[in-house]
């Protein structure tokens, strides 16, 4: 008698608490859709006070700034380890330090060889221009060397596609000289790239490039500190750049969501500071042309008055580490609580759109994966959608991101 009066209470109020649990169901998983919603597309990469950051990657650029020891690579690394398991990212890594689960690291002249030469696609005489002024700019090239260089690269191009380094040092002896002004100019071309055909530097730079699409369509590092000479170094940045270039315009990779990630530490050396009245160099401009092909380049760098004002200026997104507080002035025009040279490391203020927050990023290698996992559950096994992880980036992956 007792037993069946608690089973018939227990019947009862189960059926007055139905229209509880159905509405307590339907607003939880409301919650979870609207969480998923939220962070879709978005890298969880720390907290602003107690609450979940989470970045919006967009084409165009990121930069980093901060001083030595102010936490910038650890975001670099933090952001390729998360970016990495949907879309492929290239570290271009100045000092060797980038060492990340999951990517291929790739070594200038052991396991990676680049013709500086190489064209790929588009006009040739475009791509001559490009390599006039590529090293022009960096070996500082004066007017009469950029001329005979042009004409040189004109020759070498004619007796065959894919010149080498060494077969343009071969032109450039050819030309033929009708001053002892000539001559100097020759010689001081020769000087400045001869270099580039010996030792350790030639096994770097004779041969075919790399399989472009192979680089570009998989999580690679590229490791530069084998270079000591930042001028190579600089030199192996901007033509993967454009190497890029050429291969996405090929490719008509025109897009509005992001389909690849490149990192560069050190970018004031790729985008110095310029006079406002002087044309934007090489690295400048490529940046702003690879945005266009759903690019993402994140720069790494250490004061916004050492790279070009535009960087700063025309950058998506702003991650501001411990930097002197009047840099952060003068550039941005930031008035906060708390100064930028009193953050400690991993702390940085963030600018997105108008949007300005304090932002403690995690370590990289200590993952707090909560809402991937929330995400990798959805895409994979409740809609049945597009994968969220690539595994095998053998085709750039379709994943758009939502503003
Ligand atoms: N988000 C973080 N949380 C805690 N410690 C950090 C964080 N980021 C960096 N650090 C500490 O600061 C040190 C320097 O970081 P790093 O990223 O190499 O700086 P930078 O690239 O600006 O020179 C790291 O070894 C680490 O101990
Ligand atoms: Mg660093």
């Amino acid at each position: 008698m007792l037993l069946n009066y608690y089973i018939i209470l227990d019947y009862d109020s189960l059926l007055s608490f139905l229209p509880f649990i159905t509405i307590f169901s339907l607003l939880f998983s409301l919650v979870l859709v609207i969480t998923i919603k939220i962070t879709d597309g978005r890298l969880l990469l720390g907290y602003s006070y107690f609450l979940p950051f989470f970045l919006k990657l967009q084409p165009g650029h990121i930069v980093i700034y901060g001083r030595t020891g102010s936490g910038k690579s650890n975001t670099a690394k933090l952001m390729a380890a998360k970016i990495s398991r949907r879309l492929p990212v290239l570290i271009l890594d100045w000092a060797g330090e980038y060492d990340l689960k999951s990517f291929e690291k790739l070594i200038p002249g052991r396991n990676f060889k680049l013709n500086p030469l190489q064209h790929i696609y588009g006009d040739l005489s475009e791509h001559i221009d490009f390599l006039v002024d590529l090293f022009g700019d960096i070996f500082q090239l004066s007017d009469p060397m950029k001329f005979m260089l042009r004409k040189s690269l004109k020759k070498a191009f004619k007796n065959t596609s894919s010149p080498l380094l060494a077969d343009l040092l071969d032109t450039i002896d050819s030309v033929p000289i009708k001053s002892y002004y000539d001559h100097e100019t020759k010689m001081a071309i020769k000087r400045r790239l001869t270099h580039l055909v010996e030792g350790y530097f030639e096994r770097a730079f004779s041969g075919m490039s790399h399989d472009i699409s192979y680089i570009f369509s998989r999580n690679i590092i590229i490791d530069l500190s084998v270079f000591r000479s930042v001028h190579v170094k600089i030199l192996f940045n901007l033509i993967l750049l454009k190497m890029l270039y050429d291969f996405v315009v090929s490719q008509k990779l025109f897009s509005s969501s992001v389909n690849h990630v490149i990192i560069i530490e050190e970018a004031w050396n790729i985008v110095p500071y310029r006079r406002l009245d002087y044309a934007p160099l090489l690295g400048e401009r490529l940046f702003a042309e690879l945005r266009k092909y759903g690019e993402c380049i994140i720069a790494v760098s250490q004061s916004p008055v050492e790279t070009s004002w535009s960087l700063a200026k025309n950058a998506r997104i702003v991650i501001i580490h411990n930097i002197l507080d009047k840099d952060v002035e003068l550039i941005f025009g930031l008035n906060v609580n708390r100064p930028t040279s009193k953050l400690s490391p991993g702390e940085a203020y963030v600018i997105q759109d108008t949007n300005v927050k304090l932002v403690k990023f995690f370590e990289y290698n200590k993952t707090r994966d909560f809402f991937d996992k929330i995400k990798n559950v959805r895409f994979n096994r409740i809609f049945g959608k597009r994968k969220t992880t690539v595994d095998s980036h053998d085709q750039l992956p379709e994943i758009e991101f939502y503003y």
